[in-house]
């Protein structure tokens, strides 16, 4: 039963107005609708409206009984029923928010009332045309005797027991949003550019107050960049954000209400990492730019959701890394395209930014629509440059404000405002698989001539893949390691191209792909002398990092394909690097850092081999060793030197942390843990308490430390996810499935709260080696649980699937094992349709 974008079709009836009542009660809440219809000319036809769970109480058309068919999924009044002209629909329906474990609809966390609506929640809430395109005016009228009571827009009046709330911006459902609570809030105001004054706030449980000051700091930092950088306001007199401990995902934009996941808002140095504070800022930021590229301007329909995620998502980048350190942070994405994105996209779970079809949209809020969708605005405005790009968005913003758009509609602006074919460059939005690039070079008296071909390898239901369009950035390096070449744009077009640089002194090495300019992989083969020079002279960051990156990664496979010890070139190249006080501290962390497990298992599968994953651990490991040694005279002062004085959550000071924590990592593997055991005792913040436990787990030497954190932290959820999740993450592969399985028993896991499964059962997956040990017991322990979980939560358990998409890369013996938990998993009775489309293309053919 797979939806199609080419099936698209404009709804029978628009919205006007919504009239809501809630009367909330946690196993029989009152919904009361009166909704405003009005026929679509271009399209006449029954009143169609989603429905689901719901208990329908009464229905009316322009007060009158009316024939009515109800279905599992809907409820369809027939046109002979509606009458002429404009038609007011009125239902009660009751909902039970207690029993409601998928979190999708309106539920209660912790006693309190919150909604997540997006992509087709709503449909849990009342009956009503659940589809984005259908946008409506919302007044809200929520009774309940808790103290706080929320709804998007603006309040309106309220006494003792209720409250109201109107939206004067017409919104599709999915940015509904209703919280009720014992609540308390860290209030804020910001005065727009233009003089409006609006009244920020921050809603915690009581006792989590004292963690709400940096959200509200990257709010109003995110407020200011949105007027300085895209011209955008504001458009409400307030700006509420709520924390909420059970929640599927990270965040949710709804209008003037933004829903957080606690563990992505509340913030302290004592229980938050350098990592945490960095994703909160990001996460606000992007909830907030949701306002304008998501809200003003929304999705026709679900296959353009990267319409508003892509761009949304490459937004918070550009304002992250401005408020932080762009370098740092384009490596940082770079990684996680990489981990997640490419990994996607070489697998049976490959699909293009823009599906064409699902069965279930919940299950493409993936890396690919965000990720990808991002890197391909990236591109976009590579190609047309910046003047253009903020031309064209002003024209976006000015003739789409208040639609529901399309990709057509965007491409268009720019097309508009360039005077360009785009039509070879949509194919990012159609066309699924990482393309690769290769390279090679001739040099021919002054000129140096780089020939480029480019083949993107099948995916499912995609065997013919055309030429891209790739921005390749490229700059020249001259023999005496100055740069002879600035940042040139290339703009490749054909399956081959060659470009010629001319009048060159002397033979000049080329940085490509500098900033990482196409989401592509690049294969050239330059020899280790030549990574190194590039390591030490690119005035390009982002190839800087990566040319110590492909050194380790090439140490790695020579490793464990053929037994060749690691060269001096390599070692001694990171260790100019982290000796170097005029590099940036994180940075320097950064290229110490080695490629993930799973980064070399696909490397080795992309060279032909099948990788071992104890192999890799086991060389990994090695190489850490062997590094360590190299660099043990520079460590301890290093480490020293890096120590902070009172915690600041800002680049300069997680700079310093993260390579010192680096270092103690290699400390603890010759000091018997001395340094790591001294660090976590003396630590006065979660970055370094979390940083040493690690060090100390990694070297299997944390049980004291782990008794200590959990007597600290027993009573902090937050914290003790990250206790959950560390012993998993940094198990040796013999142990990670026993840990895992151990921790399910432990009196404060629950299967419940999507932050605790995830903390446990997501380092399960994430820890490569034990995930994939041979015994299988990795694999057996997920699926046993994902089964459950789906019971319950299907969208976070279909989420968690994807831990097999990986599933071809490996030996037959691993393969028949994770193919059979996948079959069991499918053969599951009752299993959700979220699960069984992802086990389904997990399986493809098979
Ligand atoms: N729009 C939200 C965001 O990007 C994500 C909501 C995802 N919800 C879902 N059910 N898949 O921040
Ligand atoms: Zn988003």
């Amino acid at each position: 039963q797979p939806i199609f974008l080419k099936d698209y079709q404009e709804p029978h009836h628009w919205v006007r107005d919504v009239h809501l009542t809630f009367l909330l009660a946690p196993t029989a809440t009152r919904v009361r609708s009166r909704i405003t219809f009005v026929p679509n000319p271009q399209n006449p036809g029954d009143l169609e409206l989603n429905g689901e769970d719901l208990r329908l109480l009464s229905v009316a058309v322009n007060g009158n009984d009316v024939p009515y068919e109800v279905t599992d999924t809907g409820l369809t009044i027939p046109a002979h029923a509606l009458g002429e002209g404009d038609i007011t629909f009125e239902a009660e329906v009751e909902i039970a928010p207690q029993e409601n474990t998928a979190l999708e609809g309106l539920y209660m966390s912790n006693g309190m009332y919150c909604t997540q609506c997006e992509a087709e929640g709503f449909r849990k809430i009342t009956y009503y045309p659940d589809r984005p395109d259908v946008m409506g005016v919302f007044t809200v009228r929520i009774e309940s005797d808790l103290p706080v009571l929320l709804s998007n827009g603006n309040p309106t009046q309220k006494g003792a027991g209720w409250a109201e709330w109107h939206d004067p911006w017409p919104k599709p459902a999915y940015l509904f949003a209703l919280v009720a609570g014992d609540l308390v809030n860290h209030a804020d105001t910001f005065t727009t550019k233009s003089g409006k004054a609006v009244d920020l706030n921050i809603w915690v449980r009581p006792g989590d107050e004292d963690k709400c000051a940096f959200g509200m700091e990257a709010l109003k930092k995110s407020m200011t960049w949105d007027e300085d950088v895209y011209g955008r306001e504001y458009d409400l007199d307030i700006f509420n954000i709520v924390a909420v401990d059970d929640f599927n995902m990270g965040a949710m934009e709804n209008k003037g209400l933004n829903i957080f996941n606690s563990s992505c808002v509340l913030a302290s140095p004592e229980t938050s990492t350098d990592a945490n504070f960095e994703r909160i800022e990001g996460i606000i930021a992007h909830e907030y730019f949701h306002n304008w590229t998501g809200n003003r301007i929304t999705c026709r329909d679900w296959f353009q959701l990267c319409l508003k995620e892509g761009l949304t998502v490459y937004r918070d980048q550009m304002f992250s890394g401005d408020m932080r350190s762009h370098p740092v942070k384009r490596i940082e994405e770079v990684l996680a395209l990489r981990a997640r994105q490419f990994r996607e996209d070489n697998g049976p779970l490959a699909h293009p930014v823009r599906p064409e079809s699902f069965v279930e949209i919940n299950n493409f809020y993936t890396a690919t629509v965000y990720e990808k969708g991002a890197e391909v605005i990236g591109m976009l405005r590579r190609v047309v440059g910046d003047e253009a790009y903020y031309k064209a968005l002003d024209l976006y913003f000015d003739r789409h404000d208040g639609e529901a758009a399309t990709i057509e509609d965007w491409l268009k602006v720019f097309e508009d405002t360039t005077g360009r074919d785009l039509a070879q460059f949509k194919q990012w939005y159609s066309q699924s698989g990482t393309p690769r690039l290769s390279v090679e070079e001739t040099w021919d008296d002054g000129a140096l001539t780089l020939f480029f071909s480019q083949e993107t390898p099948a995916t499912p239901s995609q065997t013919e893949k055309k030429p891209q369009v790739i921005p390749i950035t490229v700059g020249l390096i001259g023999p005496n390691g100055d740069e002879v070449v600035p940042t040139t744009v290339l703009e490749m077009t054909e399956a081959e191209q060659s470009f010629t640089f001319e009048n060159l002194g002397a033979r000049p090495v080329a940085s490509i792909l500098r900033d990482f300019s196409a989401p592509v992989i690049l294969n050239r083969h330059i020899d280790a002398p030549t990574r190194a020079f590039l390591l030490a002279h690119d005035t390009d960051p982002f190839q800087k990092w990566e040319m110590g990156r492909m050194l380790a990664r090439d140490t790695l496979v020579a490793m464990i394909v053929d037994g060749t010890p690691p060269a001096a070139t390599y070692l001694d190249a990171i260790r100019d690097v982290v000796v170097d006080d005029d590099l940036d501290p994180a940075f320097r962390a950064l290229v110490l850092g080695l490629p993930s497990e799973d980064d070399i298992a696909q490397k080795l599968v992309d060279e032909g081999h099948t990788p071992d994953p104890q192999a890799i651990h086991d060389n990994r490991n090695e190489l850490r060793r062997i590094r360590t040694d190299h660099l043990a005279d520079i460590l301890p002062a290093l480490f020293d030197s890096m120590k902070t004085g009172a915690f600041v959550p800002d680049a300069e000071g997680s700079g310093k942390r993260s390579l010192r924590l680096a270092v103690l990592s290699m400390l603890t593997l010759i000091d018997g843990g001395a340094a790591a055991r001294a660090a976590f005792a003396a630590a006065d913040n979660m970055t370094e308490q979390a940083g040493s436990l690690r060090s100390l787990l990694l070297a299997d030497m944390g049980q004291d430390a782990l008794v200590a954190f959990e007597k600290q932290w027993k009573h902090d959820r937050l914290v003790m996810d990250k206790w959950f999740g560390m012993q998993v993450a940094y198990a040796s592969p013999e142990k990670t499935a026993q840990i895992a399985q151990t921790l399910t028993q432990h009196p404060d896991f629950t299967m419940k709260n999507p932050n605790r499964f995830r903390a446990v059962f997501g380092a399960l997956a994430g820890n490569h080696a034990g995930f994939h040990h041979e015994s299988g017991a990795g694999y057996a322990l997920l699926a046993k649980h994902l089964i459950e979980l789906d019971k319950l939560n299907p969208q976070t358990a279909a989420r968690m699937a994807s831990a097999f998409e990986t599933w071809r890369r490996y030996d037959p013996t691993r393969q028949d094992k994770m193919r059979a938990e996948l079959a069991r998993i499918g053969a599951t009775k009752g299993l959700s349709r979220d699960m069984t489309e992802m086990v389904t293309r997990m399986l493809g053919d098979d």
